[in-house]
């Protein structure tokens, strides 16, 4: 399977869902990057590259830790997110975090850094094992590459919730059987230590360690905005975009279900908040 196809979807109907729906993912997603950052902090002065950046807030998180005499930089293979980063880091007065377009599995990545950092920006490589290799050699001797992943499907149930919904009133139609773009694999394909230490230590990373991290994350700011989140965002809106006109003519027996699914995580003052689980994963390149 190519790369193009799923790099198409991240620069088309991917990005325009992330856009749509940016509030959440910046601040849902900050209080496990603020953490994950604080327990693996950059030290003043290093070179950090930030592995599908999205919109970059983490990159621009880093680049006012490690502080004028160190970079930031963020990749990501979409060049319409990479646009919204510079303008926001413009924005932001930071000066010290630069961003570029490159396919992390088979791009120059403009090392060598001392650290690298991923939040959720691993999970959907076709080939995992070409990019952490890439990654690694991005690094300089004994560099650090700290990613935050999804932990296991039933300690994230707003979104695996989600997807049993719609996979119990929408057909699945495979990325085989389509011609739609597609994100690739899914956000629980780096769930498994087994699987995930065996890979980067087969690419030549060594010292894997595996930190749990369970926080409520904000998933709405309303009820239908959550609901709207959960249709759109991860499996369930991978299941019914794909799905074509018949995703659309069952999206309203889809909405209904999901009200159900998605209506318990209700705070008093309307906002949604919902338990999650990550792994930050943290493994060396050898000195
Ligand atoms: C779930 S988003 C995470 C974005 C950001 N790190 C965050 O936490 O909000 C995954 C990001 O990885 C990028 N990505 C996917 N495959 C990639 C590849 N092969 N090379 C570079 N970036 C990639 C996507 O464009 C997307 O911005």
């Amino acid at each position: 399977m190519s790369n193009d196809v799923v790099i198409e979807a991240w620069n088309t109907v991917l990005f325009e869902k992330f856009s749509r729906f940016k509030y959440l993912f910046i601040e849902g997603y900050a209080e496990i990057s603020k953490e994950a950052l604080a327990r693996h902090k950059h030290a003043e002065g290093a070179s950090v590259l930030d592995v599908g950046c999205g919109f970059g807030d983490t990159t621009i998180a880093i680049a006012k830790t490690v502080g004028p005499d160190g970079v930031a930089r963020g990749v990501d293979c979409a060049s319409n997110f990479i646009a919204e980063c510079s303008a926001e880091a413009t924005r932001d007065g930071v000066t010290n975090a630069e961003f570029f377009v490159a396919d992390v599995e088979r791009e120059d990545l403009q090392g060598p850094y001392d650290e690298a950092f991923a939040r959720f920006g691993t999970m959907f490589f076709m080939m995992p094992g070409l990019a952490m290799r890439n990654i690694r050699k991005a690094l300089k001797p004994g560099g650090k590459f700290t990613q935050v992943v999804w932990r296991k499907r039933e300690d994230n149930l707003w979104l695996h919730d989600a997807e049993l919904c719609v996979k119990k009133i929408v057909p699945v139609v495979s990325h085989e059987e389509t011609d739609a773009v597609h994100c690739g694999p899914g956000p629980f394909s780096m769930a498994g230590p087994d699987m995930v230490s065996d890979m980067l230590q087969s690419v030549g990373f060594e010292r894997v360690q595996f930190e749990r991290f369970d926080s409520d994350i904000c998933i709405g700011r309303s009820l239908d905005e959550a609901i709207q989140f959960a249709l759109e965002i991860g499996p369930a809106g991978e299941i019914i975009r794909l799905a074509g006109d018949e995703g659309e003519r069952l999206k309203p027996d889809v909405l209904k279900a999901l009200e159900g699914v998605i209506g318990k995580y209700v705070r008093e003052d309307g906002s949604v908040w919902a338990p999650s689980s990550a792994w930050f994963v943290t493994a060396y390149n050898p000195t």
